[in-house]
């Protein structure tokens, strides 16, 4: 048990995921930006975040909108200037909201002017900063590429420099090439570039694919995976030579490290890693706790990605959470997330009904949620029409049909029934369609809608920031005796908390007298129940029906 007068920051927060191209345009161009989201802060202090990350806002070609960065210091004029990120910070400081950058130090921009010296020529000093390789011949193998490696947005992982004779290693777009940290220079230009936002006082990273950061030295053929099913030739890769490798630990320390100095000085700053990666793997991205200062020396946070991808039913959640608490260091920090600008949208996964449960259950498991924006108001996925589809990758990912890409997750944000929601001018065209409900399904309509989405989801998040036991309490799961729900207890030192979601769209009777007689009503999914429950051993769920209950002391 953790009292919560000891936890962190990081620990107590639910984390806000911002696409800033997405929340609010300031300037009329049909982009959001950062004067945009400073318009926006006291909506998001009022449904109880305390944490902001931002998707990129540094200079950049865009060819994966922001993840291919320019210029690493820098704000790129479609999102303001360094003044208006400073006056962002500034505000959202004053309301005691932390701000997090994403950090993509992966793969540079080919117009980042690291990668244009070093493709330069061979013997340019910066050539080794990125990972280039000769040609093999074109009759072998791998029919001229260096090796077999495959890139996430489909075809090879490698374009050639004709220039130069050389290629160039890219697992994303070919305007993204990998930076080489097996060149020492490397890790010290990035760490020089995160200082800056350190010293400018920022709360911390959000770092891109960390787990990719460093490759095979050999540049290694990846082996076939076994039993793959068909689908994106990327997975049917087994990445063991482009990703996990040993030496990104030692980078992972040397970036905590840096953080490490400026929290020293009052102000701590955290680390979170963008992490797909299997339980066991992903326990060793908190790395050791040698000083045995509870927060380890590598990631605060590595994402925990688990539920984005989970088959949504009540038993394999369960064993899931379980198998994930299980396999944290023992002073690991657990977190979750349901939702982001790569993934299928909560409300088109799992239904709209489903999604209460889901926000349930993230909210209330042990551990620092992260929700993506527009998910409190359940906004779906947005079918883009061909002619508008703006992300230029064919990706690999599971939920999207490759030529369609990640725009209907990125849609503007609904914010009231105006012409554009409120997002920008009504005589802008935003730069993706809004949904075709937002006249229904916006903020403005909900927050006068007592059983919103919106409503349930600032409901649950106050509760969430006012009760020890869903902040620092312990998690067990618990029988309830009917497959379709998922029940488990919070127990802090004075509270107890007993959560029970049917995953079901039917009514379901559960006993749960095991761990009470009886309990009264803090939150339910239709925001419509008050009161003392007084027979858990016979107490009915409706469908999609949520419970958070308080087990009172007199009762247990
Ligand atoms: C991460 C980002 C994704 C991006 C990719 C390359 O997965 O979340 O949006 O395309 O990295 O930077």
């Amino acid at each position: 048990m953790n009292p919560v007068e000891n936890m962190r920051w990081w620990q107590k927060a639910i984390v806000y995921q911002i696409y800033p191209r997405s929340l609010q345009d300031s300037n009329g161009d049909g982009i959001g930006d950062l004067p945009g989201i400073l318009q926006r802060l006291d909506y998001l202090k009022g449904i109880h975040v305390d944490a902001l990350w931002l998707s990129p806002i540094n200079p950049s070609p865009m060819h994966d909108f922001g993840y291919d960065v320019a210029d690493y210091t820098g704000v790129d004029p479609i999102f303001g200037s360094l003044d208006d990120f400073m006056r962002l910070l500034n505000e959202a400081h004053a309301r005691d909201l932390k701000v997090i950058l994403d950090l993509v130090p992966n793969h540079t921009s080919d117009e980042h002017p690291w990668f244009m010296e070093s493709r330069a020529s061979r013997t340019n000093p910066k050539r080794d900063w990125y990972i280039w390789s000769d040609p093999t011949p074109s009759d072998g193998p791998n029919g001229g590429l260096p090796n077999n490696w495959l890139s996430f947005f489909g075809g090879p992982a490698w374009t050639l420099d004709p220039a130069t004779g050389q290629y160039y290693l890219h697992q994303f777009d070919t305007h993204q090439p990998e930076l080489n940290y097996r060149n020492p220079e490397v890790l010290e230009a990035m760490l020089a570039d995160m200082r800056v936002w350190l010293e400018r006082g920022i709360d911390g990273f959000r770092v891109d694919v960390i787990w990719l950061m460093i490759k095979d030295a050999a540049l290694r053929d990846e082996p076939p995976l076994a039993g793959w099913g068909g689908g994106a030739p990327h997975r049917g890769l087994d990445h063991i030579y482009t990703g996990n490798q040993p030496e990104v630990h030692a980078i992972i320390r040397a970036m905590r490290a840096l953080l490490d100095e400026f929290s020293a000085g009052g102000q701590e700053r955290v680390l979170m890693g963008e992490t797909y990666l299997p339980n066991a793997v992903l326990a060793e991205y908190y790395g050791s706790d040698a000083a045995a200062t509870g927060v380890g020396d590598e990631c605060h946070l590595p994402f925990n990605f688990q539920l984005i991808g989970a088959p949504w039913n009540a038993q394999g959640v369960r064993k899931m959470v379980d198998d994930y608490e299980a396999s944290l260091p023992a002073w690991g920090w657990p977190n979750w997330v349901l939702g982001n600008h790569d993934r299928i949208r909560l409300a088109t996964r799992v239904g709209p009904d489903q999604a209460r449960v889901a926000t349930m259950l993230l909210l209330t498991l042990r551990g620092t949620p992260t929700c993506y924006y527009g998910d409190e108001i359940g906004m779906h996925n947005v079918e883009i029409p061909a002619e508008l589809v703006r992300d230029p990758q064919a990706v690999n990912l599971p939920d999207f049909a490759a030529e369609l890409g990640r725009d209907p997750v990125r849609t503007p944000m609904q914010w009231d029934d105006s012409p554009n929601a409120g997002f920008c001018a009504s005589d802008v065209i935003p730069w993706l369609p809004l949904a075709d409900d937002y006249a229904q399904n916006n903020v403005l309509v909900q927050e006068s809608d007592p059983q919103s989405p919106l409503w349930f989801y600032r409901v649950l998040a106050d509760l969430r920031s006012k009760s020890p036991a869903l902040l620092a309490g312990a998690y067990s799961a618990v029988d309830a005796g009917a497959d379709n729900v998922f029940a488990y207890l919070r127990a802090g030192d004075e509270q107890r908390f007993l959560v029970v979601l049917n995953f079901s769209a039917e009514a379901q009777v559960v006993n749960l007298s095991a761990v009470a007689a009886a309990a009264s009503v803090l939150v339910d999914t239709a925001l419509a129940k008050q009161g003392d429950l007084h027979f858990l051993r016979n107490l009915r769920l409706g469908p999609n029906e949520g419970l958070v209950l308080s087990i009172d002391a007199a009762f247990g």
